[in-house]
């Protein structure tokens, strides 16, 4: 279902240098040595979570290979989901990098075809049968959006709207409390909620996320909502931490026109004059600006010096140039699939307005 925005590692080129780098501007007496953290944040739960991770949604075909490189050359936390169909690849990639498990940061999504509390624990063995693993280390709800119960990932009507569950996210989410009772899954969290349907869950059930992943990146700063989740224990790790970089939320119409027209991450002159100083891209910037926030990113690349030089991007910045970055934030939320999903998402926080009627699977 995801098909048609794959695109394979080997149609990338490896460039001579990185290509929004200027050596010009970064002259060896003003560059400063910048040491690599390895940060790790603590969970709720008291458990390790690494600051830098990596992405795995689309070409299936290339992230056997792209897992088992990014392990090797250092990093800790994967970030997978069922609905990627990947898990398999993801799991042999595990394998193939030689770094034992015990090591890695496993974390994978249930997806809303399966949120009635009666498919969540067959859910998850699906997914540790995949993923070739006893457990992952967290597991979230990918969406607070219930879909038609069955085998159906995008169950539609006859003209093609999606078809709603009747079960809550709050009974899905006792579900999955119950699951880490049976060691099947470290940590439970959640992914693309409001602030209101957080206080729900908590309000409801009493047990705290462990975890919050949402899109937060230089151009949707989401300030207030991550002083929330913060206040309250809650780790946030942000997807689609370079923006606008990934085409495909803009190919399905999930984002706003001005999503065209925003200069990817690799062009912000602001970014780049912050780089410089560092002697780091733009990249790296935005995904040091996530860290030194107290956020994980999990950056998705499945070329390999994109993946080194995601690697290099944990190092401290500082507090001046955090504060610049501040003011890139537009509010662009660039991953809104509210229309397509009949349900509106993210109603209490930035970045909602003028949503399209886009249409992925
Ligand atoms: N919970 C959710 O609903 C949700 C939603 C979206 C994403 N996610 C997770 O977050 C991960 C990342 O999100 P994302 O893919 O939307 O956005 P992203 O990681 O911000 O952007 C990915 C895009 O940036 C490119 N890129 C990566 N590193 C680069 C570098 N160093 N220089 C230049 N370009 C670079 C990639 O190129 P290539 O394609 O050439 O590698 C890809 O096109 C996903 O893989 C997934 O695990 C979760």
């Amino acid at each position: 279902m995801l098909s048609g925005a794959i695109r394979r590692a080997s149609a990338v080129a490896r460039p001579s240098t990185f290509p929004s780098f200027s050596p010009r501007l970064a002259s060896p007496s003003i560059v400063r040595t910048i040491a690599t953290r390895t940060t790790q944040f603590t969970l709720n739960t008291g458990a390790k979570i690494p600051a830098l991770g990596f992405g795995t949604f689309q070409d299936a075909d290339a992230q056997e290979d792209a897992v088992a490189q990014c392990l090797k050359a250092g990093f800790r936390l994967i970030d997978t989901a069922q609905v990627y169909h990947v898990e398999d690849a993801v799991g042999r990639g595990v394998k193939k990098s030689g770094v034992p498990r015990e090591d890695v940061f496993l974390a994978t999504k249930l997806w809303c075809n399966k949120f009635h509390p009666d498919d969540v624990a067959a859910s998850l063995d699906d997914s540790l049968k995949a993923l070739d693993t006893p457990y992952v280390d967290l597991l979230l709800m990918h969406y607070p959006v219930v879909f038609q119960r069955g085998d159906e990932p995008f169950p539609r009507d006859a003209n093609g709207r999606m078809i709603l569950g009747k079960t809550t996210y709050v009974d899905t989410w006792k579900a999955m409390a119950d699951l880490v009772k049976s060691g099947k899954v470290k940590a439970i969290g959640v992914s693309n909620f409001s602030q209101g349907e957080i206080q729900t869950l908590i309000d409801k059930t009493d047990v705290v996320p462990a975890v919050h992943q949402m899109e937060v990146h230089p151009y949707l700063q989401q300030a207030k909502f991550n002083e929330y989740l913060r206040a309250n224990g809650i780790h946030v790790v942000q997807f689609s931490p370079l923006g606008n970089m990934n085409p495909f939320y803009r190919n399905t119409g999930w984002s706003k026109d001005i999503a065209h027209t925003t200069p990817p991450i690799t062009e912000s002159k602001l970014l780049k004059e912050i780089g410089d100083k560092y002697g780091k891209t733009p990249v790296q910037i935005a995904l040091a600006w996530g860290i030194n926030n107290g956020r994980s990113v999990i950056p998705k690349s499945v070329v390999d010096w994109q993946i080194e030089q995601n690697l290099a991007a944990d190092f401290e910045l500082d507090p001046a140039d955090i504060e610049k970055i501040s003011t890139m934030d537009q509010k662009l939320r660039f991953n809104d699939p509210s229309a397509d999903y009949e349900y509106r998402l993210y109603s209490d926080l930035e970045g909602i307005e003028g949503t399209k009627d886009g249409k992925t699977h």
